[in-house]
């Protein structure tokens, strides 16, 4: 059984469906501070299944331990985090005690129950600013600027040192920009109260629920002024989380990590062109200001997760922007 931490969030909740899909037993943990208990029933709509869950805060030690004894876990993923850089600048306090506490929780119950496999989500956020492009796993991290990607950098420190310290076997997956969501239209990146993220902002304006997208920035050194993102369709990323578990059983007793994106760099007005041209919908916009600690451009050499994890992005930007606008719709 795999342990899933934050797993009626957006990623986590689709992880859930391809660990299921693949065989595996899941158990979920979450407290829905930033997702909703109907993510339980729309994945029992999806798959037929009833998943394990348990609401816990995974700050309380003593509930975590107790909440699980009674669970054969053979691995870990864990997702559960806040993630809002913008509220995490205003915020450090909450970002650094949440998102630090909850890892090392994980991790001493991984050690007290012998949980040896373990997969963590971390950010291309960890790179910042690179000095070139694409970033592969041996680019410098450690710049992030704002305390959200601190904790990515910090978290990744913390296991490297637990790897040395227990030989337990830990992959550190670094995302780039996941976006899109479930064919069914059930799942997908609900965000709380005003989007921060740029999909989600599309899709609420194409809905007409606001009126216009500010892009931040057209000075960028970039194709055409606009920011560099490496969009990954979120249900490719959830598959591979699978194969870094499987990975990690193959490779026990190791410390790996994978950048996991398309290698594709998209602009904005790229993104935004494609969307009004697949969902046949219009987007206004205006340009704006840069957004302060904004990079430029940043997209992954993914060959490692290819080599290694046996993993590549199959789906387009199209079949994300229309499955983000399919999710909009319906909800
Ligand atoms: C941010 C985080 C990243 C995190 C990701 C997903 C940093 C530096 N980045 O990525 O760690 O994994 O969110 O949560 O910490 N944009 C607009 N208008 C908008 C919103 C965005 O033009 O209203 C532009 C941005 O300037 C950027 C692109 O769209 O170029 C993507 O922005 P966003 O979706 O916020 O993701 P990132 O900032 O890349």
């Amino acid at each position: 059984m795999i342990l899933v931490t934050g797993g009626t969030g957006y990623i986590g909740s689709h992880s859930v469906i391809e660990l299921h899909n693949e065989g595996y037993d899941v158990l979920i943990v979450d407290n829905f501070v930033n997702s909703s208990p109907s993510v339980l029933k729309h994945l029992k709509t999806i798959t037929g299944v009833d998943f394990n869950f348990l609401q816990v805060d995974l700050c309380d030690y003593e509930q975590l331990k107790d909440a699980t004894k009674n669970y054969s876990i053979e691995g870990v993923i864990h997702f559960a985090a806040f993630k809002s850089v913008g509220e995490s600048v205003d915020l450090p306090l909450k970002y650094y005690n949440n998102n630090i506490q909850s890892l090392t929780n994980v991790l001493k119950l991984c050690e007290e129950r012998e949980i040896s496999n373990i997969v963590f989500s971390s950010s291309c956020t960890v790179y910042g600013n690179p000095e070139s492009i694409p970033v592969t796993e041996s680019t410098p991290i450690g710049k992030a600027e704002s305390p959200y990607g601190k904790t990515k950098v910090f978290s990744e420190e913390i296991l490297k040192d637990f790897h040395k310290s227990s030989s337990k076997t830990i992959c550190n997956l670094r995302y780039f920009n996941p976006i899109g969501a479930h064919e069914s239209g059930l799942l997908g990146d609900y965000p709380d109260g005003k989007p921060n993220n740029l999909l989600p902002f599309v899709t609420q304006v194409a809905a007409g629920l606001r009126e216009k997208l500010s892009v931040f920035g057209d000075d960028y050194n970039t194709k055409d002024g606009s920011c560099i993102r490496d969009y990954i369709h979120v249900v490719d990323l959830a598959k591979a989380h699978v194969n870094a578990i499987d990975y990690n059983k193959r490779n026990r007793k190791l410390y790996s990590v994978f950048n996991i994106g398309t290698g594709v760099g998209v602009s904005v007005f790229e993104l935004l062109s494609t969307f009004e041209k697949v969902n046949k919908t219009p987007v206004k916009f205006e340009i704006s200001k840069r957004r302060s600690g904004d990079v430029g451009a940043i997209y992954a050499d993914c060959q490692n997760a290819a080599k290694k994890l046996n993993w590549k992005a199959k789906l387009n930007l199209e079949d994300m922007l229309s499955s983000a606008w399919n999710f909009q719709k319906k909800n």
